[in-house]
């Protein structure tokens, strides 16, 4: 059985998605074991309590280093038997006490196809730029700010009247599709990292390419 633990600052709806995932079956022999949160008043804590799923709130300003604080994670982690850790919209950069402690073992979501758009507001950076297609990716995490290896995208087409409201509500549905995935190929023990290229196990690619705007119209006339 695989535990899971989740860290989340905000509203928790990727974590949502991943016990749903779970309580439905798509992803088997896996249970979530804990909800870390660094703000008292996330929305995620009232779906742990919902689910019944232990939840501790760790304040970062009680421990004198960042280090310091990482550790203290990775140690509620490690006494739980976890051997995944999501990041679900936790808004803090990881450090090395974690990533040493669950090595290839920390996965994150970003609503951008990275590696273009790092950072925050992913959809704000793609529709500002004008890119005809955005989405999101889900990669394991290293030192960096969204640089590790990359292990599912979904490609949404963008729209050139859309706002980073709009954009985000759209690749929002695409995130919950694909977390629980990398979760179930993980769980399955399906992901090879190597050096920057993560191999999925049994993967065929069906070839099928995304463009925006369509090019029905085209051959259409
Ligand atoms: C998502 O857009 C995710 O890609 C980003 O932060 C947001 C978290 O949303 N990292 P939620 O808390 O999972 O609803």
């Amino acid at each position: 059985m695989l535990k899971i633990g989740v860290l989340a600052s905000g509203r928790g709806s990727n974590f949502q998605a991943v016990m749903d995932a779970i309580k439905d079956g798509r992803i088997k022999n896996a249970a979530i074991a804990l909800l870390v949160t660094d703000k008292p008043d996330a929305y995620a804590i009232e779906r742990a309590r919902a689910n019944a799923i232990p939840f501790v709130y760790l304040a970062p300003r009680d421990y004198p280093t960042k280090d310091a604080y990482f550790e203290k994670i990775a140690r509620e982690l490690a006494e739980r038997g976890v051997g995944l850790v999501l990041l679900a919209g936790f808004m803090r950069i990881v450090r090395r006490p974690l990533l040493d402690a669950f090595p290839w073992k920390v996965m994150n979501i970003h609503p951008a196809l990275l590696p273009s758009f790092p950072g925050l507001h992913g959809q704000r950076q793609a529709a500002d730029y004008g890119v005809k297609i955005s989405g999101c990716t889900v990669h394991f995490v290293d030192e960096g700010m969204d640089t590790g290896p990359i292990i599912i995208q979904a490609a949404v087409p963008v729209r050139h009247d859309d706002t980073e409201e709009s954009l985000s509500e759209r690749i929002l549905e695409h995130e919950h599709r694909i977390y629980p995935e990398a979760v179930r190929l993980f769980a399955e023990g399906r992901l090879e990292v190597q050096g920057k290229k993560v191999v999925i196990k049994g993967f065929r690619s069906d070839e099928a390419a995304l463009v925006n705007p369509p090019l029905e119209n085209f051959y259409l006339s």
